[in-house]
């Protein structure tokens, strides 16, 4: 199968959050089973100049309001799999990758010229793989090619959803200027009385994904649906959850060359002293005996951060550490800092991104905190699995899909698992967790139940292969 995936951000060119981890491994695995996958993605100021290989095309024309606007491709195989990035610094180079009042023009341009793009390479694909609002404009007007040209007859659309809190709207007025006349476009995109890229997408796409099977259902309910809910359920027949997979190629603790021991289950000596040096690193003092509760995310509602805050003083009693890594919304980031400030003998922040920093985290990092108000899938408790850190999460999502409550009758049990979303709950896991760690023995036994688990994109992979498969036949 020919597989185009395009995704707005891609590990190593680019990255905000789990959709580069995700779209940076899919392309690799899929060729791994047997497909020719390649992926399309922008080129920022972010990516670095050393995964840039070749100029591939340095004259694409992209129709771009009533006139062809050309762009630059250059070509790279860093994350594994043939990779095109668009480069078109009028709409692509920012400071920062999203967070501007015309996003949607940015993208919708990125769009036409993925379509520009897969044109020139003259070889029809038979699925385009999109995922979230930044390619719900290639769904809209893959569907209406389809309609009169040949080149795009047999292509079928499948959408990811990564997170239905992020919809893309603007002015249906704008959707004229962007090149989506038709009424049949239009109409894709209208959405409570303008326009959604998200929604168009949704609408548009031969096929629907989620990253979990929990958040497949989730969303079909008004409770979490964003207004989309009633979409999602008149398409359900074509809505499929699929789990993300983990690249162990970047994230194996027996390999990771940013952590300063490496370790595995058998031998977990080396986790201890990334436990010490990432201590020293904080400036902390080193008990060895006290437990680390790590934190690494973006800073925003949906993460449960609000919990961690209301149950900061329950983890600080106990003497444990915790180390943050983080950024986002202000008053979480100094809610941190603050709480820093309070206990500084305990607690370890660092307000930024920071990619070799995550690695030190996960590996000597005791146990994760990840209590979600919501949660698509999540990877940070699947690396921390990996990574013999015991992920103490909210049941949503894939956190309910990835990680299994321990039960110390059985020994089964991968880590600590709550409901509501009720600081009280997160509180009596973390006792629940203090409690077990103060047991080696049985400690160890849920950091090796952890680490036997096997999330990896070769099962992950096979399952979108059978979508794509479904796609065409439908
Ligand atoms: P989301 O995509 O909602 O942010 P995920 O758990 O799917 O959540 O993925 C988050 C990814 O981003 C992980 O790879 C995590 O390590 C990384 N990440 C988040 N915040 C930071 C940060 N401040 N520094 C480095 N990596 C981060
Ligand atoms: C989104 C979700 C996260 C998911 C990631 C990759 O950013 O918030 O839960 O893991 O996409 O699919």
């Amino acid at each position: 199968m020919r597989i185009a995936v395009i995704s707005s951000e891609a590990v190593p060119y680019s990255k905000t959050g789990g959709l580069a981890d995700v779209s940076g491994a899919l392309p690799k695995a899929l060729r791994r089973i047997g497909n020719d996958a390649f992926l399309i993605t922008p080129l920022y100021l972010q990516t670095s100049g050393e995964h840039l290989w070749k100029l591939a095309i340095d004259d694409l024309l992209v129709e771009w309001r009533g006139r062809q606007y050309p762009a630059k491709v250059f070509y790279s195989e860093a994350n594994g799999s043939p990779t095109f990035l668009i480069d078109a610094p009028e709409y692509l180079h920012r400071d920062s990758i999203y967070g501007y009042t015309e996003d949607h023009e940015r993208f919708a341009f990125f769009n036409m010229a993925a379509l520009a793009l897969i044109r020139r390479l003259g070889k029809p694909v038979d699925i385009v793989h999109l995922n979230d609002w930044h390619c719900g404009f290639a769904a809209v007007k893959i569907a209406h090619l389809r309609f009169w040209d040949p080149f795009w007859r047999n292509t079928r659309t499948v959408f990811s959803i990564h997170n239905l809190a992020y919809q893309g709207a603007f002015g249906s007025g704008e959707l004229w200027k962007l090149g989506f006349g038709s009424e049949f476009e239009q109409n894709h995109f209208a959405f409570e009385g303008h326009a959604s890229a998200l929604k168009g997408g949704l609408s548009a796409s031969d096929m629907l994904s989620t990253v979990s099977r929990r958040y497949g259902f989730e969303i079909q309910s008004s409770e979490n649906g964003y207004g989309l809910d009633w979409l999602l359920r008149a398409r359900s027949d074509r809505l499929f959850g699929i789990t993300n997979g983990v690249d162990y190629e970047v994230w194996n603790p027996e390999t990771d060359p940013d952590i300063p021991a490496n370790y595995s289950p058998a031998d977990l000596s080396g986790k201890l002293e990334c436990k010490k040096a990432l201590l020293e690193q904080f400036s902390l003092p080193v008990d060895l005996d006290k437990p680390v509760f790590g934190v690494i995310t973006r800073l925003t509602a949906q993460k449960g951060i609000e919990l961690i805050q209301h149950s900061a003083a329950e983890l600080i009693n106990s003497g444990a550490y915790l180390i943050a890594l983080g950024s986002g919304d202000k008053q979480y980031e100094s809610f941190l800092q603050q709480l820093k400030n309070a206990a500084p003998g305990q607690v370890g922040v660092y307000i930024g991104y920071n990619e070799k920093l995550s690695h030190q985290i996960e590996a000597g990092a005791d146990m994760f905190l990840m209590p979600s108000k919501f949660e698509p899938c999540g990877l940070n408790q699947m690396y921390s699995l990996r990574y013999g850190t015991v992920p103490i999460v909210r049941a949503v999502g894939g956190l309910d899909d990835t990680v299994v409550n321990f039960d110390r009758v059985n020994g089964t049990g991968n880590g600590f698992k709550f409901s509501r979303f009720d600081p009280s709950e997160l509180a009596e896991k973390m006792y629940e967790a203090l409690f077990a760690y103060a047991d080696p023995e049985v400690w160890q036994a849920i950091q090796r139940n952890g680490m036997a688990e096997d999330n990896s994109w070769e099962s992950a992979a096979g399952k979108y292969v059978e979508l794509y498969r479904r796609t065409l036949q439908r």
